[in-house]
């Protein structure tokens, strides 16, 4: 097989890790929408992302408290304004271009996910999930289970909510809404009121919530002992769910960078997922 149909084999394209964000991440700036099944789109930051911290961030960064792990950190501008305030921090992303962005730019990162062990897992003071994240996998309960894993007892998760009052799951493609469409993920986007919700069903209390500038954020506290509603250990890291993103086999040691083998793995269970959908308890039930 000739390299450029090798490149264009679906082995090599996994959502978050390919085209278009990563072409959008690599000239600083969009067009870039997450689109939905029904061909809806929303308008991705990433301007933002690849720029400098602002107001919001700020008020973010001034919560975090002792080593802060950044969930999905993208370019990483967040672990950078950590370390420049010689904060220990650590940012994890599927994707290598965005990790070599954080890294180049004086945070440090992963390129891994974030269903996959971490460094010092379980003994992070705080964890962030910001600019949407919380949408990482599709499901909120199995990400905050996650990052509950991820923090030591009573340590922070500050969660950036959607503007909108909304409870929303979904299988997501990104696009640059000029042709160029990415591969399909499961995505998720919580308003504040369903990500309290569902906090609270994941071992987390809330200790604060704030708005900057139209952004909206919540500070969760993890309770002791572990995620609420029985949530067995090492449920959310996927040894219990045949959702995982983090292959059952996979050992329990971090790595730096996923196989091709994997990506292909993680990527066949991604384009399948098919994640419930509604947020149990909400009345805003699959817009
Ligand atoms: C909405 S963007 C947020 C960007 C980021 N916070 C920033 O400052 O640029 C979502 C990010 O999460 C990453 N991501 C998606 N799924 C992930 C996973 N399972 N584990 C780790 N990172 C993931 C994507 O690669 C992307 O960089």
């Amino acid at each position: 097989m000739r390299a450029a149909e090798t490149a264009a084999s679906p082995v090599d394209v996994t959502a978050w890790r390919c085209d278009p964000y990563t072409e959008a991440l690599a000239r600083e700036r969009g067009p870039l929408f997450l689109r939905r099944p029904d061909g809806s789109t929303l308008p991705l930051d990433v301007e933002r992302w690849c720029g400098g911290i602002d107001a919001a961030d700020t008020a973010v960064l001034e919560r975090c408290e002792g080593g802060v792990l950044d969930v999905g950190c993208g370019p990483g501008r967040l672990v950078a304004a950590l370390a420049d305030r010689g904060r220990r921090a650590l940012g994890v992303d599927l994707n290598p271009l965005a990790v070599a962005h954080a890294n180049a730019s004086g945070g440090r990162a992963l390129c891994q996910s974030a269903f996959d062990p971490v460094p010092e897992e379980g003994g992070w003071h705080t964890a962030l999930l910001v600019d949407g994240n919380i949408g990482i996998g599709g499901s909120p309960e199995r990400l905050l289970a996650r990052v509950r894993e991820v923090v030591r007892s009573g340590g922070l998760l500050i969660v950036e909510a959607a503007a909108e009052d909304v409870c929303e799951r979904m299988t997501a493609r990104l696009t640059d809404g000029r042709g160029g469409v990415g591969a399909p993920f499961p995505w998720a986007r919580l308003g504040l009121p369903a990500l309290l919700r569902l906090a609270r069903r994941s071992g987390w209390s809330r200790a604060d919530t704030w708005e900057v500038r139209e952004r909206r954020f919540a500070a969760l506290r993890a309770d002791p002992g572990g995620a609420a509603g029985g949530a067995a250990p090492g449920a959310a890291t996927g040894a219990a769910t045949p959702q995982a993103e983090r292959t059952p086999k996979e050992p329990r040691a971090y790595r730096t960078a996923p196989t091709t083998a994997e990506a292909a793995n993680r990527n066949a269970q991604t384009s399948s997922q098919r994640p419930a959908n509604g947020c149990p308890g909400s009345p805003l039930l699959d817009r």
